[in-house]
């Protein structure tokens, strides 16, 4: 796990995509988070895309939403006091993550062990602390 975040650490390509700036339906517009230096190279971007990006990326979704389900839910909960990507909360370890990814939470389904192993888990977590710390500092 250390030695995954830190052979990360030292390939530092970054990649920037634009949150969504959008107003989400109804009610008052969340915080738009600034843009997300990603980290391409991190071996739990691959899971953090096919498992969870569908509804906890920064951008728009696939279809034309403003912000995807995760992050708006995530968006309305917090409004602006953690930001609503999960790419850019720095208090997510795999333990937390784990609870949640097994559990489930409100519209979030579980995800079995055959779906997602503790392994993979941990790697999102790792993905998710690097892009924090590669955004630390590039708040508003
Ligand atoms: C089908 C959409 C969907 C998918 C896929 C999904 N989530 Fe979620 N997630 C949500 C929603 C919606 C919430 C807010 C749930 C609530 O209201 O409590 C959430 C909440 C969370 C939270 C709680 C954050 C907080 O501060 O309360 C974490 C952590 C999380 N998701 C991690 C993940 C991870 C990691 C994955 C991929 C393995 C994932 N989610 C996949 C929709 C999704």
């Amino acid at each position: 796990m250390r030695g995954v975040i830190a052979s990360a650490a030292a390939a530092l390509a970054v990649l920037t995509i634009a949150t969504s700036q959008a107003q989400a339906p109804g009610g008052a517009s969340p915080p738009a988070d600034p843009p997300i230096t990603v980290r391409p190279d991190h071996p739990g971007r691959l899971v953090f895309e096919r498992q969870c990006a569908a509804c906890h990326g920064a951008g728009p979704g696939d279809d034309g939403a403003a912000m995807l389900p995760g992050t708006m839910t995530l968006a309305r909960r917090y409004q602006g006091s953690r930001p609503a990507a999960l790419e850019l909360r720095d208090d997510l370890p795999a333990e937390a993550l784990r609870y949640f990814v097994r559990n489930g939470s409100g519209a979030m389904p579980m995800f079995r062990k055959a779906e997602l192993s503790d392994a993979q888990i941990e790697a999102i977590a790792g993905y998710i602390a690097a892009t924090a710390r590669a955004n630390a500092g590039s708040g508003p």
